[in-house]
């Protein structure tokens, strides 16, 4: 695929998934208002939204047409993430004060409505998502039969969101990020522990958006499986360069402060394997995460261009 043509899709996929997003915002009104502009300030305030593109482009690897519903688990994908960002950056984790190139929700809401912001967000991904189910259960033109296919995928897509988000999931790896910088737990093999926290606080994340668009879809498990360790491997990829980054990165580029990991004394790839050996392992994960991808009939030209691109991003 030609450069420019990469970027054309790309684009146009942003702007879809922007659009999508903005129109499942939660209502800034009420006594709570003040909470709904807290959760849609990060939320709007851009990102790349690879997650919902990533969901999109699985789906239609492994379907073909998209489900009407799945514009509404993009938007909960990217809330979800969106919510991840809004606490790691708050004052007792990793304590930023920039966040997608405009000051953090806690810096500007305080900490006590960025905690807050964070709840709210992670609550509207499953009401959204489960709003869109229930709007394609009420139409009148589809058979019981199509619905009852739908729905079987829908509560699949969700579990998957639901356990990859969790203590088994993100949440754990942060958890485990946390006690690795301050030292608290007495792990010898941090090679592994780092590893550890790469696949759960970054990776998970990944694998549910990846995984919900094939289940979506109406992919065999063995096809999700295929997808879960593809997603794995461009999870860990991406941790790595945004640990990359936060070395040798440019704060106004990737629109957050570089230098906080060796501030907040975290292991990183980077302290593990060096600049070099961490920007290896980047190209070896994603250039198997791509020849899994080849495994598959469906349309998967631009997903595969996406996941080599990662490689060499600057934000
Ligand atoms: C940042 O994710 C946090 C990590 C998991 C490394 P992104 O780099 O995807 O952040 P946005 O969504 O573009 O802001
Ligand atoms: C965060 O990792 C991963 C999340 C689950 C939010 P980092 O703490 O390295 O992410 P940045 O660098 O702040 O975006
Ligand atoms: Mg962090
Ligand atoms: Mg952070
Ligand atoms: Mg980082």
């Amino acid at each position: 695929m030609e450069a420019k043509e990469f970027d054309r899709i790309l684009e146009e996929e942003c702007q879809r998934a922007e659009k999508v997003i903005r129109s499942c915002l939660p209502e800034e009104k009420g006594r709570q208002r003040r909470l709904t502009e807290a959760m849609n300030y990060s939320l709007t305030a851009g990102g790349k939204r690879l997650r919902p593109i990533l969901m999109a482009k699985t789906c239609r690897m492994c379907g073909g047409a998209e489900p009407e519903i799945l514009g509404g688990f993009m938007a909960a994908m990217e809330m979800i993430h969106t919510y991840s960002l809004v606490h790691d950056d708050l004052p007792a984790m990793d304590n930023d004060c920039y966040r997608r190139g405009k000051r953090t929700t806690w810096y500007v809401y305080g900490e006590a409505m960025g905690i807050l912001a964070g709840d709210g967000l992670l609550n509207c991904a499953f009401e959204t998502a489960l709003k869109a189910v229930g709007h394609w259960m009420e139409r009148q033109d589809i058979s019981e039969s199509e619905k009852l296919l739908l729905t079987d995928r829908a509560w699949r897509a969700l579990s998957v969101l639901a356990e990859k988000a969790g203590a088994w999931g993100m949440i754990g790896g942060q958890a485990v990020d946390v006690m690795a910088a301050s030292g608290a737990d007495a792990e010898e093999d941090w090679a592994e522990e780092l590893l550890f926290i790469h696949e759960h606080k970054t990776a998970a994340l990944i694998q549910a958006s990846m995984m919900a668009g094939a289940i979506l879809a109406g992919a065999d498990n063995e096809q999700i499986e295929k997808i879960e360790k593809c997603a794995r491997n461009i999870g860990i990829a991406f941790q790595i360069q945004d640990d990359i980054l936060d070395v040798i990165g440019d704060s106004d580029e990737l629109g957050k402060a570089t230098g906080g990991d060796a501030l907040n004394h975290k292991r990183t790839y980077v302290t593990w394997k060096g600049l070099e050996g961490a920007k290896a392992d980047v190209e070896k994960l994603s250039r198997e995460a791509a020849d899994i991808l080849d495994e598959f009939q469906g349309e998967h030209e631009f997903l595969k261009e996406l996941i080599l691109h990662l490689i060499y991003r600057r934000k």
